[in-house]
């Protein structure tokens, strides 16, 4: 992995109210927004199949889903406006090389530790200036377990100590991660979970306002018409009833503070020794993804995860950043994408240049574990 992926980090402290700017002149992009990636690699790797020989252009956000791809065999270039977040992969970059599987466990915060400061200074070495000076001041954070200290996850955090506890005992909360069928687990939400607090707790919690002030970022809900707190409602009870709560990172770690009996694919221990030996395969680039694309564009690439960027900016410019990508697309390659309350998808003037793959992003879509997304879009270049 290169180390000469940083660009000048003024743009990134930059907040102005320029309604027509790119997302990274709107929101602040200077501290770990999200610890973790909260959108299923399982169901992103099933749409783009990358493999060995393959180049995957991917968002790195805190790096598990481009750490996944590696998994695969394909080379991945993973872009970031924020550096914080690149500093999170980084960092994951050098647990993964050094540590065994249960020590990266540990040292990231999924199992206890006291000894996660230590092994910092085992892995510090690996990381560029930039990292090593974003960490510096972050020991606080890495003694946490880094998959806990992203702004989503606090308000996830916030949402499980002074929420959840006036709507279910601890002993209902567990109950929710035994494994049931089916029935069982529609039978548990009508009869146990979806009870009036829930109802309206879920909906105070997360409207648009809280969400966007303690979640996410108001800018991030530009582009976004009606309330939000009633999709959530739907998806919650698809992710509670028809899929196994017992296999769902996402809903466990929301839940409960951490992953239980599931993890996100980058930590499941068969996917390990693969990421390892494929850390060479990785390059990062800070700064818009298009940029990324245009630089390392040579050779094309066969497989692109755009997490749900378009819903942050306007039709314009989703609808430029689209072409822009398209020109370092290869013939068959997959663009996926989520969005979460804004409708998006390819660009009318630029619909023939790819089909989209609506029967397997909606077979995809209906096993997506992290529940909350509206639609899960794939776009195959013809
Ligand atoms: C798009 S956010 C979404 C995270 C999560 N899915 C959610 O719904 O809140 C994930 C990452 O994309 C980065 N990002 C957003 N737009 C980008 C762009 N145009 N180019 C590069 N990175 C971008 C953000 O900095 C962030 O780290």
């Amino acid at each position: 992995m290169s180390h000469t992926y940083l660009r000048s980090t003024s743009m990134t402290n930059t907040r102005t109210n320029l309604h027509d700017a790119g997302i990274q002149f709107r929101a602040d992009l200077d501290f770990v927004r999200y610890a973790g990636c909260w959108e299923d690699a399982d169901i992103l790797i099933e749409a783009i199949r990358p493999g060995p020989g393959k180049r995957v252009l991917s968002i790195a956000s805190a790096g598990d889903n481009s750490l996944a791809l590696l998994a695969t065999g394909a080379e991945v270039v993973a872009a970031d406006l924020n550096v914080a977040q690149l500093a999170c992969l980084e960092l994951r970059v050098a647990a993964f090389r050094h540590l065994q599987h249960d020590h990266l466990l540990a040292f990231l915060g999924i199992h206890d530790s006291d000894q996660r400061l230590a092994t910092y200074a085992l892995l510090e070495p690996d990381l560029s200036d930039s990292a090593r000076e974003f960490w510096r001041t972050r020991r606080a954070e890495v003694s946490q377990g880094i998959i806990h200290i992203g702004k989503f996850e606090k308000y996830f955090q916030i949402f499980r100590r002074r929420v959840l506890p006036w709507i279910h005992s601890r002993r209902t909360l567990m109950e929710l991660f035994e494994p049931k069928s089916q029935a069982e687990r529609v039978q548990f939400w009508n009869n146990t979970w979806n009870n009036r607090r829930w109802r309206m707790l879920l909906r105070l919690f997360f409207s648009r306002f809280l969400m966007a002030r303690m979640g996410r970022d108001p800018e991030f809900f530009r582009y976004v018409n009606g309330p939000i707190s009633d999709q959530i409602q739907q998806r919650a009870c698809y992710a509670m009833t028809v899929l196994p709560t017992d296999q769902n990172p996402y809903l466990q770690y929301i839940a409960t503070g951490n992953y239980q009996s599931a993890l996100p694919r980058y930590l499941r221990a068969e996917h390990h020794d693969a990421i390892r030996s494929g850390l060479d395969r990785l390059t990062l680039f800070h700064g818009p993804i298009e940029e990324a694309a245009a630089k390392h564009g040579v050779g094309g690439f066969d497989g692109f995860n755009l997490s749900d960027i378009f819903e942050y900016v306007s039709e314009e410019q989703a609808s430029a950043m689209y072409g822009a990508l398209l020109q370092h697309a290869n013939t068959g390659a997959g663009i996926a994408y989520w969005n979460t309350f804004v409708p998006r998808s390819c660009p009318r003037e630029l619909a023939d240049n790819v089909v989209p793959a609506t029967q397997l992003a909606a077979e995809l879509f209906a096993q997506d574990k992290a529940f909350f997304y509206g639609h899960f879009q794939i776009d195959q270049v013809k």
